[in-house]
């Protein structure tokens, strides 16, 4: 069983795909062994404990310095042996200490088709934002492995989202979600606990 563990920022819905596709059998052999969020007030959490899943929040508010934030959520990831750490809209920058320990363990979802409209201040509306900005009439979803870089470690699964007339940037965001972060992070979730990626 791939032991994984949840990094979320927000409201979650990255979070609840994963666990209905546990549910229902899409992701095989995996089990979310513990959310953590950077944010007292992140909706992730509670569906964390709704499923009587740990749910962690680590502020880097609490610590003195980004150093001791950054030293107590890789004891924290390591508390827990996992074998997958899973960004899920995690919204803070993963310390070097753990890229290096799980390296090729730490997964990301970002929303969209990368090359395009990722790296620094890519995230979040601003992403969709840019792409109607752009005029591209295809965007989608990544997930990626996580390296040093920003959005720059090897790709997992990409899907393809049309850009339609009227879109704004909230309306894109959401079919996005819908047809692509949706499905493609449970998949490759599924993927590397059945050894296919
Ligand atoms: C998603 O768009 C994800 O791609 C991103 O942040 C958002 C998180 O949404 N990087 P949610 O918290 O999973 O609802």
């Amino acid at each position: 069983m791939l032991r994984v563990g949840v990094l979320v920022s927000g409201g979650g819905t990255n979070l609840q795909a994963v666990l209905d596709a546990i549910d229902s059998g899409k992701i095989r052999g995996a089990a979310v062994e513990v959310v953590i969020s950077n944010n007292p007030g992140a909706y992730a959490l509670e569906r964390a404990r709704s499923r009587g899943i740990e749910a962690v929040c680590l502020s880097p508010k609490s610590f003195d310095s980004r150093e001791k934030f950054n030293e107590a959520l890789l004891e924290k990831t390591d508390e827990y042996n996992l074998d997958l750490i899973v960004l899920a809209g995690f919204l803070v920058t993963i310390p070097a200490a753990m890229i290096q320990k799980y390296r090729n363990r730490i997964i990301n979802i970002h929303p969209s088709l990368i090359p395009s409209f990722c790296g620094v201040g890519y995230y979040g509306l601003k992403v969709h934002e840019a792409a109607l900005k752009r005029g591209v009439k295809l965007t989608g979803a990544t997930v990626h492995f996580v390296d040093e870089g920003m959005d720059s470690g090897p790709i997992i699964l990409q899907k393809a989202v049309e850009v339609l007339p009227g879109d704004t940037p909230e309306i894109l965001q959401r079919r996005v979600m819908e047809e692509a972060e949706w499905k493609i992070l449970p998949e490759a979730i599924d993927r590397i606990a059945n050894g296919a990626v």
